[in-house]
This record gives structure tokens, sequence and C-alpha cells, in this order.
């Protein structure tokens, strides 16, 4: 064979060589193009470093997590899968693929890291009063309860929600507990979770800032400052400008210019311009005003001054103590308001027209409504911005539910003594 023929053989071959590996690649981007996108993407870095094996198979199983994951914090300072899912001290252990993980997260696996944020959470009322308002004590180990009576005396030893138990217990498992389980006591000893904040693996600061995190349970009639606060001023201009929010700004040094319109936790938690950063909810405020008849907290002065400096971060003095002065107002109008009303219902008790149990007369459930909607709706209006909530959803309906009651009481008063029963 000449080396011209040898040459020829040589191109052929190699021109063979690249048509047919042309033709692999496009069959293989063919393939590829139908293929998870999760399975034809490299995993970066980060997560390869982070997480070894269980990234390797749970981006196939649950891409999402991982991905949540990567984008986290978390991800960047190389804390791992297993650093939150191994057991915790007094968790059940379950083996997964040649590893040894717990059965259940709680919040217990974020406070070996995160002690401080869980010490403050464990002393707010998201955490044992929250379960309790449901639940009543019977959950609770005496430990926690004494613990828990220290800052919120009262509010934990108590009976389970008259209203719950006779709602039945589906109605409690999707419903309250729902939102109340933020308070769980878990069965490692922990109280609560984080992640209804923060989401389970984006670990999310920005998530943790946004009204509609809050509002996943601070919504509806009862409790409607998610509503309110979208009615306020604070509100339509969170939503103008949300887009120039720094809402990912480091809490240890939160700046006005980070966050110049305040969201739920800006008031409530955020250490804004070097004040206290917390993850006790219960610090900023003064009054019960979820109560029938608002009473004044026994930290009152102190959570007063403290919401009012957060204010001073971006108003005038002048403009916070009107703005306060006016809404106490409404506290105390409101008080006379339900104070009228629940000396009518006791004097109908007295008189013998109402029965002993809870919610079987249509009259009680007037009542009930008066205060736990409409009442807290006019406070909770007052101290949050919403004018219609004061007023339309508010004292409209007071008044309206005040004239009911006076007429459901004559009408009692009029069958006699056991009127109604
Ligand atoms: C060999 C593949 C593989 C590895 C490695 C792996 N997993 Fe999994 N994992 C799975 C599969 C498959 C499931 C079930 C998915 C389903 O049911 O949809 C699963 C389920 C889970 C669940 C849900 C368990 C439940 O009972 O609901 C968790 C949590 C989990 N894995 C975490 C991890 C963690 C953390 C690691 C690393 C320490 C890991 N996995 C490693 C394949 C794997
Ligand atoms: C910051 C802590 C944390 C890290 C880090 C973390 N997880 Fe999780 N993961 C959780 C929590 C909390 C849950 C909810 C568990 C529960 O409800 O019992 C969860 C749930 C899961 C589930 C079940 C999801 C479902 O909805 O059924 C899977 C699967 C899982 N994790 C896999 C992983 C993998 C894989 C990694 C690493 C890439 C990882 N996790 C990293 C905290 C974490
Ligand atoms: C192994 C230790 C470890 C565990 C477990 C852990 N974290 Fe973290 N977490 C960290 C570190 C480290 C950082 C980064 C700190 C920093 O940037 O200053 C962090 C940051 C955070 C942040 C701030 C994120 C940001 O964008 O700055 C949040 C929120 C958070 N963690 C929540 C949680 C929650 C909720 C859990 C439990 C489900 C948890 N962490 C479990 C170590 C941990
Ligand atoms: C998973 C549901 C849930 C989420 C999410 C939630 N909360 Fe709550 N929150 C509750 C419940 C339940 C209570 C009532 C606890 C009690 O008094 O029994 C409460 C009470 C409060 C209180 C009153 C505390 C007191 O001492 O009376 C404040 C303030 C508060 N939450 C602020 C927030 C803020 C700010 C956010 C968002 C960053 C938030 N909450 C997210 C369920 C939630
Ligand atoms: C959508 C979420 C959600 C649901 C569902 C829910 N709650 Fe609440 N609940 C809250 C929030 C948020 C507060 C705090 C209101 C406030 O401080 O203004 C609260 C406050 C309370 C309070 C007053 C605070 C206390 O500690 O006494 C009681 C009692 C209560 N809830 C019981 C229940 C019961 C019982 C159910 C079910 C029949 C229920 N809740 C359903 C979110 C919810
Ligand atoms: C009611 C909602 C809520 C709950 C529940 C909650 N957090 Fe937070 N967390 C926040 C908010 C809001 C911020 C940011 C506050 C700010 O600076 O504006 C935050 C910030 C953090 C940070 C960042 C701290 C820093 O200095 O970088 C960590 C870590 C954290 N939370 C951990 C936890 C842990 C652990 C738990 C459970 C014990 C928890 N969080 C429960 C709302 C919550
Ligand atoms: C501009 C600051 C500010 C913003 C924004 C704000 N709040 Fe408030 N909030 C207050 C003040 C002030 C009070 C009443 C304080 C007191 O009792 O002295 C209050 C009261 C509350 C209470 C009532 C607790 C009780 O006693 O019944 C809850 C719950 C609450 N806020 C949750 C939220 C949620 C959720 C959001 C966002 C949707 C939000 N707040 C937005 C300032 C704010
Ligand atoms: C992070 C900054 C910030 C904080 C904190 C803050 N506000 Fe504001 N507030 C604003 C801005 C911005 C406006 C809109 C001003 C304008 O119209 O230009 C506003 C408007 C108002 C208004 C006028 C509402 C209207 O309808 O015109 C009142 C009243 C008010 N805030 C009260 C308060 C009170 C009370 C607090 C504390 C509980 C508070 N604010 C906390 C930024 C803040």
């Amino acid at each position: 064979m000449s080396g011209h023929e040898g040459g020829r053989m040589v191109f052929r071959t190699a021109f063979l060589g690249v048509v047919i590996g042309a033709a692999l690649l496009l069959g293989a981007f063919v393939l590829n193009a139908r293929r998870p996108r999760v399975e034809v993407e490299q995993p970066s870095a980060a997560a390869v470093r982070a997480t070894g094996k269980c990234a390797g198979c749970h981006r196939l199983e649950t891409a999402a997590v991982v991905h949540e994951f990567e984008l986290s914090a978390h991800a960047d300072r190389g804390v791992t899968c297993l650093d939150c899912h191994q057991p915790a001290a007094n968790q059940k252990s379950m083996d997964h693929k040649g590893f040894v993980i717990s059965q259940e997260l709680t919040s217990s696996n974020c406070a070996g890291c995160h002690r401080t944020q869980y010490e403050q959470f464990l002393r707010s009322r998201h955490a044992a009063p929250a379960w309790a308002a449901v639940r009543g004590v019977q959950d609770f180990t005496a430990e926690q309860v004494a613990f828990a009576e220290r800052y919120h005396p009262g509010w934990i030893d108590r009976p389970a929600n008259k209203l719950a138990l006779l709602e039945g217990p589906s109605a409690i498992q999707s419903g309250c507990v729902a939102c109340h389980d933020v308070g769980k006591p878990n069965s490692d000893g922990s109280i609560g979770t984080c992640t209804d904040c923060h989401a389970r693996h984006a670990a999310s600061l920005e998530l943790a800032r946004l009204p509609a995190t809050c509002g996943q349970c601070h919504m509806g009639p009862d409790h409607s400052q998610v509503e309110i606060y979208r009615e306020s001023k604070h509100g339509v201009l969170f939503n103008a400008q949300r887009s120039i929010l720094n809402l990912k700004a480091d809490p240890t040094t939160l700046s006005t210019a980070d966050m110049f319109v305040p969201t739920c936790s800006t008031c409530h938690m955020s250490g804004l311009d070097g004040l206290n950063f917390t993850h006790d909810t219960t610090e900023r405020l003064s009054w019960w005003l979820f109560s029938a008849i608002s009473e004044r907290r026994p930290t009152a002065d102190q959570g007063e001054t403290r919401m009012k400096e957060l204010c001073l971060k971006c108003h005038t003095q002048p403009t916070v103590d009107r703005f306060y002065q006016e809404a106490n107002q409404v506290v105390l109008d409101t008080n006379a308001k339900l104070e009228e009303a629940s000396q009518l219902m006791a004097a109908l008790k007295t008189e013998g027209h109402l029965t002993p149990a809870p919610f079987d007369q249509p009259i009680d459930f007037v009542y009930f409504d008066m205060w736990h909607y409409y009442g807290r709706t006019a406070k909770h209006g007052a101290f949050m911005g919403g004018a219609d909530f004061v007023q339309w959803h508010g004292n409209y309906e007071l008044l309206r539910k005040m004239v009911e009651l006076r007429e459901m009481a004559r009408q009692l008063r009029s069958q006699g003594p056991d009127g109604g029963n």
C-alpha cells in the first residue's frame, strides 16, 4: 500500500469517524433533550462538596429539594444534607441507603447550630402558648409548662379549646393545628418548627421577611393582619418598591437603607439600624389585642417603648405619639362596647336564659363574632394602619351585632326564665 493510498485510508477512516461521532453526538443530544433537565445538568460544585451521595440520588428523586438547597446560604457555607437530617437527641432514626437519618425533623435539628434563635423563639407566643390555645396543657411535660408559664402565666396551663372540641378531630388536625403547630411539642422534647417561616431547604431570610409568609396564618376575619397590612400605606409602598428593597440583607447589620418600608418582620422582629433583632415576637407588644376585652400586658411599657423605637427609625416623635394615642383610644372604646355585650350575656345567664354549654344557642355565636371577628379587627386595624378595617369591618359590625344581641336578649326574656332552651 502506497503512502498516498494509506493517507487516503486514514483520511477516509477519520472522515467516517467524524461522521459517526457527529451522528452519535446528535443522537445523544436528541435523547438528552427528552430526558429531564436535572439528569442532563451537572451538579454544581457546591452540591457535590456539601451533599455528596444524598444529592446524587435526590437530584433524580426530588430535584426541587436539591435545587432549593443549592440556592441557600447553607450550601454556600458547607452545611450538608446530613447536618440537618441526622437524628438529633431523642429522635427515632431509620436506615436510608447506607445512611442513618431521622424519621422526623423538628426545631431541634436547627437549634444545634442556631441556639440563640431557638431560645428567643421558645420565649415567644409562637412556641408553647400557640399549641396550648388549641390543645390546652395536656401535651406538655411539667418542665415545659414551668418554663413557658414563667413568660406567659396562665396561657399554657389551660383546658383544650371548647370550640375545637365541638368541631372534632379532623377540623382540629387540618384546621387549627395547621397554623398552631408552629408551637407543637415534639416527641424529642423540643418545641415547634422553624420551617413555617424559613421553609425546609431554602432557609431563606427573604421568605421570612415577606408579608405573605406571615399571612399564611395571620389572615382571615379573626386576625386579618395581612389584609390590613396590604391596605396600609406601608403595604402599598412595599408592593410598589419591593424590587428595590434589600430583602436578603444580613439581620445583624440591617438598616433603613436596606428596608425603607417595613414588613411584618421589620416591626415585630428585625434589628433595624442597630436595634435588638429577636425571634420573640412578643417583645414589642403592649396589649393583648386578641382578647375579648383587651388588657395591657405585664410587659406593656417595655413593649411599647421598643416598638416606638422602631417607628422612630423612620418617623418623628409627634407622628408616632399621635398614632399610638389614636390606636389606644380605639382599644378603649372597643373594650367599652364589648363590656356592654358581655354584661348583657352575664345577666342572661343569671336569669337562666343561657345554657351552661358553649356554642349551643344562636346568641352564643353573635357574641363570639362580636369580639372574635369585629372587635379584634377594629383593634388590629387601628394599630397597623387599616382604616377600612377599623370602620366597615370593625365598628360598623360591632354596632350592627349589638342591635342583634339586644333583640335576641329581648326575645329570650319574653319566652320566660328557660326561654330558648
Ligand atoms: C441511593 C439513592 C439515595 C441516597 C444515597 C439517598 N436517598 Fe433519600 N431517598 C431516596 C429515594 C428513592 C427516596 C424515596 C422517594 C419517594 O418515595 O418518592 C428517598 C427518600 C428520602 C427522604 C424521605 C423519607 C420519608 O420517609 O419520607 C428523605 C428525608 C431523604 N431521602 C433524605 C436523604 C438524605 C439526607 C440522604 C443523604 C444522607 C439521602 N436521602 C440519600 C434515594 C436516596
Ligand atoms: C437546613 C436543614 C436541612 C438541610 C440542609 C436539608 N434538609 Fe431535607 N428536610 C429538612 C426538613 C426540616 C424537612 C422536613 C422533614 C419533616 O417534615 O419531617 C426535610 C425534608 C426532606 C425530604 C422530604 C421532602 C418531602 O416533601 O417529602 C427530602 C427528600 C429531603 N429533605 C432531602 C434532603 C437532601 C437531599 C438534602 C441535601 C441536598 C437536604 N434534604 C438538606 C431540612 C433540611
Ligand atoms: C450544621 C449547622 C446548621 C444547621 C443544622 C442549620 N443551620 Fe442554618 N445556618 C448555618 C450556617 C453556618 C449559616 C450561615 C450563617 C451566616 O451566614 O452567618 C446558616 C444560616 C441560616 C439562615 C440565614 C440564611 C441567610 O440567607 O443568611 C437561616 C434562616 C437558617 N440558617 C435557618 C436554619 C433552619 C431553619 C435550620 C433547621 C431546619 C437550620 N438553619 C439548620 C448552620 C446551620
Ligand atoms: C404557621 C403559622 C404562623 C406563621 C407562619 C406566623 N405566625 Fe405569628 N402567630 C401564629 C399563632 C398561632 C399565634 C398565636 C399564638 C398564641 O397567642 O396563642 C401567633 C402570634 C403572633 C404574634 C403575637 C404574639 C403575642 O405575644 O401575642 C405576632 C406579633 C406574630 N405572631 C408575628 C408573626 C410574624 C411577624 C410572622 C412572619 C415573620 C408570623 N407571625 C408568622 C402563627 C403563625
Ligand atoms: C389560619 C391559621 C389559623 C387557624 C386555622 C386557627 N388559628 Fe388560632 N390563631 C391564629 C393566629 C395567627 C392567632 C394570633 C392572633 C393574634 O395574636 O392577633 C391565633 C390566635 C388564637 C387564639 C388566641 C390566643 C391564645 O393563645 O389564646 C386562640 C384561643 C386560638 N387561636 C385558637 C384556635 C382554634 C381552637 C382553632 C381551630 C378551631 C384555630 N385557632 C384555628 C391562626 C390560626
Ligand atoms: C415567625 C417566623 C419565624 C420563625 C418561626 C423562625 N424565624 Fe428565623 N427569622 C425570621 C425572620 C423574619 C428573620 C429575619 C429578621 C430580619 O432581620 O429582618 C429570621 C432570621 C433567622 C436567622 C438569621 C440570623 C442571622 O443573624 O443571620 C436564623 C439563623 C434563623 N432565623 C433561624 C431560625 C430558627 C433556628 C428558628 C426556629 C427555632 C426560626 N428561625 C424560626 C422569622 C422566623
Ligand atoms: C409598622 C409596623 C407594623 C407592621 C408593618 C405590622 N405590624 Fe403587627 N403590630 C404593630 C403594632 C404597633 C401592634 C400593636 C402593638 C401593641 O400591642 O402595643 C401590632 C400588633 C400585631 C399583632 C397583635 C397581637 C395581639 O395582641 O393580638 C399581631 C399578631 C401582628 N401585629 C402581626 C403582624 C403581621 C402578621 C404583620 C404583617 C402582615 C404585621 N403585624 C405588620 C406594628 C406592625
Ligand atoms: C422602615 C421604615 C418605617 C418604619 C419602621 C415605620 N414606618 Fe410608617 N411609614 C414609612 C413610610 C415610607 C411611609 C410612607 C410615607 C409617605 O407617605 O411618604 C409610612 C407611613 C406611615 C403613616 C402614614 C400613613 C398614611 O396613610 O398616610 C403612619 C401613620 C405610619 N407610617 C406609622 C408608623 C408607625 C406607628 C410605625 C411603628 C409601629 C411605623 N410607621 C414604622 C416607613 C416606616
